[in-house]
């Protein structure tokens, strides 16, 4: 072997090794936020795994200067854990889901999700929008939910590490083509996950399209604030005078009926026990609460949606957003079927879901706030979890 050839060896030995320290490593430190003028917080990110399809996917890693942890992945912009202080400063997960992507591949009720095309219900999965009828999957008793078969919970976004001021943010891309799903326009989506210096994870989105089409889109974390146990001794408070009963396969009935005197009125605190089994037609439809209130604050400003007080850990944890409604859902089609991170066998009412939105099934309620989204226009929300403790 002459000296060049053992050069050329070394060269593309040492080429392999660096190939396979990136591939393998851990925390792979590139796109440090903090690296970057003016931003704060950090961002890591590592392999985590590859689709049914092999795509590889990542997972980031979110943290701000206060400890606060969120790691995300660019598979449906899943939030695979959240980390935030209890009132002793110990931090802990307050989201379900699994260990590993394998897990999500299989079979997920949603964990963590951005959720999309259409957020929630759409009766008989058909809705006409300028004189044409459009017919999506039923994967949902006889509706559609949450975007159908394919949302976009189960795709892979383009990511991109920004630099903030506000904290490390990833940017989420993704391209919905015209008539995925069957829903109508080459829909473009931008979702910026941000973990804010006051513990807040903010969701901003954006789309544009180039056809009328109806867009809601939402996130579907399932909290437990305590990291254990049920959900019925989270108290919960919920700024809204009203509600939109159902039917009994969960569509909107088109009424939006007052809280007063229901189990449903969430305007003082109330512990998510104190009230769930109550012989009430509403919650035996929802086997709990799984119903959208109509928000009090004017439509399009960001504003406190609600507040959760979980008394054992301290952890608070407000909703805000800009969209009109709130779906709280109390876990119930939770059954001891899935072991999650950790080992934790989920049971029914572990957790509870907190997803601003427009109300379900609104391209079939003329009286409800429109979700039709225009060429030219452009789609917005910002929603945030924002934590904090309470002695
Ligand atoms: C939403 C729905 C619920 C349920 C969950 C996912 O919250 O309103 O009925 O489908 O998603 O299991």
């Amino acid at each position: 072997m002459t000296i060049q050839h053992s050069y050329q060896c070394l060269v593309l030995l040492s080429a392999l090794c660096a190939a396979c320290l990136m591939g393998c490593a851990t925390d792979n430190p590139a796109g440090t936020a903090a690296d970057l003028p003016g931003a704060r917080g950090q961002i890591t990110r590592r392999a985590f795994g590859k689709t049914k399809e092999g795509t590889p996917v990542d997972l980031f890693t979110l943290r701000n200067t206060k400890g606060a942890e969120a790691r995300i992945c660019n598979y449906g912009g899943l939030v695979i854990s959240l980390k935030v202080p209890d009132r002793n400063g110990k931090f802990g997960d307050v989201v379900l889901g699994y260990d590993m992507l394998d897990g999500y591949l299989k079979s997920s009720p949603y964990f963590g999700a951005i959720i999309g095309r259409y957020g929630n219900r759409i009766a008989k999965g058909k809705f006409t929008l300028n004189g044409k009828e459009y017919t999506l999957a039923i994967n949902n008793g006889p509706n559609a939910l949450h975007g159908g078969i394919k949302g976009f919970d189960k795709v892979v976004w383009t990511p991109k590490i920004l630099a903030t001021p506000d904290g490390p943010a990833l940017e989420l891309r993704y391209l919905s083509k015209d008539a995925e799903e069957g829903f109508p326009g080459n829909l473009s989506v931008i979702a910026v996950y941000t973990l804010t210096e006051d513990n807040g994870l903010k969701l901003d989105y954006t789309a544009t399209t180039d056809k009328d089409t109806v867009v809601n889109l939402t996130q579907h974390s399932y909290f437990n604030l305590a990291g254990k146990g049920d959900n019925l001794h989270h108290e919960v408070m919920i700024k809204a005078d009203k509600f939109t009963p159902v039917d009994s396969t969960l569509i909107p009935t088109g009424e939006l009926r007052p809280v007063e005197g229901t189990p449903f009125d969430f305007r003082k605190s109330t512990a998510i026990g104190a009230r769930i089994n109550q012989d009430d037609e509403q919650l035996k439809f929802g086997k709990g609460y799984d119903h959208n209130w109509v928000i009090n604050k004017p439509a399009g400003k960001l504003g406190i949606m609600a507040r959760v007080y979980e008394p054992t850990s301290g952890r608070v944890l407000e909703v805000l957003s800009t969209e009109p409604g709130l779906q709280f859902y109390t876990g119930n089609f939770l059954d001891g079927t899935i072991t999650g991170k950790g080992g934790w066998v989920y049971q029914f009412r572990n957790a509870f879901c907190m997803e601003p939105q427009h109300y379900p099934d609104s391209p079939n309620h003329p009286n409800f706030p429109s979700v039709v989204l225009k060429p030219g226009q452009v789609y917005k929300h910002t929603l945030i979890y924002r934590f904090s403790v309470q002695p």
